[in-house]
């Protein structure tokens, strides 16, 4: 396989940055949710403006995983304690996306961005890395534990539209 790159995205990132998540996310989640709650969740979240508006924030981290030129993959992190407060008694980073075109399941790029994710969060002394993953989402469950996640025990509420979903909460100490 051709090597796989992994760089900051920037806002010149963000036509590309918005396809890949929209493919991505489209792929992972089509058939479980109504086709008309896809279609408005993609244009709430991945459209370009809010991608644009993300790449803005500079404690909004973007990375993109790139064969040739390629995007194959990308990862977002940020240190946001909005979605679970519990964790603010710790120093933690939410990693809040790792996507990977289908293609490139079970070939590495995966891995490559986890371990370039956990060598961030190790080098800025965070305590604990967490991420939400949908419960019926086994192979990314198998994923994460793979590299040592449990399963916290909590849960939140991840609706895709009018479709309810529940994800659970993951955690690794470092
Ligand atoms: C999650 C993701 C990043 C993992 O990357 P990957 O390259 O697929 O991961 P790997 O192949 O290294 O590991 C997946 C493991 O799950 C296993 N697996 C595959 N399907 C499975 C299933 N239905 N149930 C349980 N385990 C499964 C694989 O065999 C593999 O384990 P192994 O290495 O012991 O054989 C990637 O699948 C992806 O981008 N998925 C779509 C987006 C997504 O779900 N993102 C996470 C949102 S929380």
């Amino acid at each position: 396989m051709e090597p796989i790159t992994i760089r900051r995205a920037t806002l010149a990132d963000a036509v590309k940055l918005s396809a890949i998540s929209i493919q991505t996310f489209y792929d992972t989640f089509t058939g479980t949710c109504t086709e008309e709650d896809m279609e408005s969740f993609l244009k709430d979240y991945f459209h370009l403006k809010q991608v644009q508006l993300e790449l803005s924030n500079e404690n909004d981290f973007y990375y993109l995983a790139e064969q040739q030129g390629k995007a194959v993959g990308y990862l977002r992190w940020m240190e946001d304690y909005n979605n679970f407060p519990l964790m603010k008694q710790w120093k933690s980073l939410e990693l809040k996306r790792i996507y990977v075109l289908k293609e490139f399941h079970g070939k590495g790029v995966a891995q490559q961005l986890m371990d370039f994710a956990l060598q961030y969060a190790s080098a800025n002394q965070y305590q604990v890395v967490w991420l939400g993953v949908w419960e019926h989402n086994l192979r990314a469950q198998k994923f994460y534990e793979k590299y040592s996640f449990v399963n916290s025990g909590h849960t939140h509420d991840f609706p895709i539209g009018t479709t309810p979903q529940t994800d659970w909460w993951f955690w690794k100490f470092l």
